[in-house]
Formats: structure tokens, C-alpha cells, sequence
């Protein structure tokens, strides 16, 4: 396995919109391990492939305090249960240091294929749902930060410019 290097805001490649994924074969199945290896490690609760420059509809997330329930889902689509909002402080492995209160809806059906490439269906309350939606709206290259003032977002913007700089 491998870690790969995760996407930091404000770089451009987070704005690209993922592809569906047409073959769930060897390859994507490595793709699955090495993205779920590089999540724990971080360690986080959720990684989309475009936080990893691959962009293709594929995201991992555990959101178990154990840390023992590695989930995979290939081309997600959301189907929102109950429509009424909670609020969470949500953070994220491409914007470091910094969490903001997003509302989300709070139960949501998914469905996706398994790693055998067969469509499932899940349905996700909680932490769950929340991580979810957060990790399909990076496949739409969409981030958390972009629900929070244009203030707040640029001052967020520039602090972590500025750690990018310091770095290289
Ligand atoms: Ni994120």
C-alpha cells in the first residue's frame, strides 16, 4: 500500500468534477486501499479520490471511533430522507486546522457499487451522512468552505498560503 499526497485549498484541482467510474477492476480496488491507508494515517474520517488528484467518482470514509469499518463507495448518489438540517463543525483533510458549522441535511440513502462492482444501497444518519455528503460535494468540486462567508473563506484561503509557502 501507499500513502498518496492529499490536495490542499486553495488549489485548483479540487474544482474539477470527478468522472464515473466504468470498471471496478484491480487497479481501482489498489486505488481503494492506498486511499484508505492514506485517510487513517492522516488521520481523518473521509477522503474523495479528488483530494488525491484523481478524478473519478470513488470516496472511503470511516466514521467509527474504533476505526474498524472501512467503507468504499464507487459512483455515490445521494437521496436525501429527511431533509431537515443538522448542523456540524465539519473539517477536512484539504483545508488543515480549520472546522466550521455546515448544515446538512441529516439522513440520506446512498447508492453505489460495492468492491465487486455490484450496486448497493445504504441508508446513513448521524456522522455518516454528514461525512458523505461532505466527501460527494468534493467529487463535485465542491469543499466545506465554500458554505461559510466570503470572509471567512478568504482569510482561511490566505493562512493556509501561507503555511503552503513556508513549506516549499
Ligand atoms: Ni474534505
Amino acid at each position: 500500500m501507499a500513502l498518496l499526497e492529499i490536495l490542499e485549498f486553495p488549489d485548483p484541482r479540487l474544482r474539477t468534477v470527478a468522472k464515473p467510474i466504468d470498471k471496478v477492476d484491480a487497479i481501482l480496488l489498489k486505488l481503494i486501499d492506498d486511499m484508505l491507508e492514506t485517510m487513517y494515517a492522516a488521520p481523518g474520517i473521509g477522503l474523495a479520490a479528488t483530494q488525491i488528484n484523481v478524478h473519478k467518482r470513488l470516496l472511503v470514509m470511516d466514521v467509527t471511533e474504533e476505526k474498524n469499518t472501512p467503507m468504499s463507495f464507487i459512483n455515490p448518489e445521494i437521496e436525501i430522507i429527511d431533509a431537515e438540517l443538522g448542523e456540524f463543525s465539519e473539517g477536512c483533510l484539504s483545508v488543515p486546522g480549520f472546522f466550521e458549522i455546515v448544515n446538512r441535511p441529516r439522513s440520506i440513502r446512498v447508492k453505489s457499487l460495492d468492491r465487486n462492482g455490484k450496486e448497493k444501497i445504504q441508508e446513513l444518519e448521524g456522522l455518516g451522512a454528514i461525512c458523505l455528503q461532505h466527501e460527494v460535494d468534493h467529487l463535485n468540486g465542491k469543499l466545506f468552505v465554500d458554505y461559510i462567508s466570503p470572509l471567512k473563506r478568504g482569510l482561511i484561503r490566505k493562512k493556509l498560503q501561507k503555511a503552503q509557502r513556508q513549506r516549499t
